[in-house]
């Protein structure tokens, strides 16, 4: 059991695409499974946290644009991964809060997310909204899935955090407080 006390969160570097490759892999069930090339071109995209050396979570983003109107485009929120030995330590949250800053100097409309952890993601003022208003979605990454065949009946939920709403910043820093966790 991890104390927390020597856990970093930062951007990620290169020597992290392969413990990312490799934390990404051992979640295939709850995961799409991402090339190493994949990794290494989107690395920029990539926020990991760090614990003595040994990268034990991760999560990235990705913009997808809304046709016909560039200002109204998300983000996804995509590859949250925390290695099994050090859950519920607000290691996650620290992670899609990272991305969600990353991401706010863009100011996307809004983030959304597919996952099989809706209740996680509820925690960060997420709510479920039905996969065909998240039509960017399923033509950007859905339509190519080797998972499913029909992205309406896969058994991901569909989740959305409005981030241009007044309430945003105070849910997304309203939830589980993560002390333990350092920024570098
Ligand atoms: C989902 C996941 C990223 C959560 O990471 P984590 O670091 O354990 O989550 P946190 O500690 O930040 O959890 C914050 C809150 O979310 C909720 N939560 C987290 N995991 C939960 C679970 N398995 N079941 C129910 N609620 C959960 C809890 O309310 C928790 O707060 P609490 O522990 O104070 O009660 C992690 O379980 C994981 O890597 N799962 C496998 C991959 C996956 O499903 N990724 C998401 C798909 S995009």
């Amino acid at each position: 059991m991890n104390t927390g006390d020597s856990i970093i969160a930062r951007p990620a570097a290169l020597a992290d695409a392969i413990p990312i490759y490799t934390l990404i892999r051992q979640h295939q069930d709850e995961l799409i499974v991402r090339p190493m090339s994949d990794v290494i071109m989107n690395i920029d995209r990539f926020h990991v946290c760090e614990d003595g050396g040994r990268i034990v979570a991760c999560a990235a983003w990705q913009i997808l644009p809304e046709v016909g109107d560039p200002s109204k485009a998300s983000v996804e929120i995509q590859s949250v991964a925390v290695c099994a030995s050090c859950r519920r330590q607000h290691i996650g949250t620290r992670m899609v809060r990272a991305v969600l800053a990353r991401v706010e100097a863009f100011a996307p409309t809004q983030a959304i997310v597919l996952t099989f952890a809706p209740e996680f993601f509820r925690t960060l003022g997420f709510h479920e909204v039905p996969k065909t208003s998240l039509m960017h979605k399923i033509y950007m990454g859905c339509i190519n899935c080797t998972k499913y065949s029909n992205p309406f009946t896969c058994p991901e939920i569909a989740m959305a955090l409005d981030l241009h709403g007044p309430r945003t910043r105070a849910a997304v820093s309203a939830a589980a407080p993560a002390p333990e966790v350092r920024e570098s």
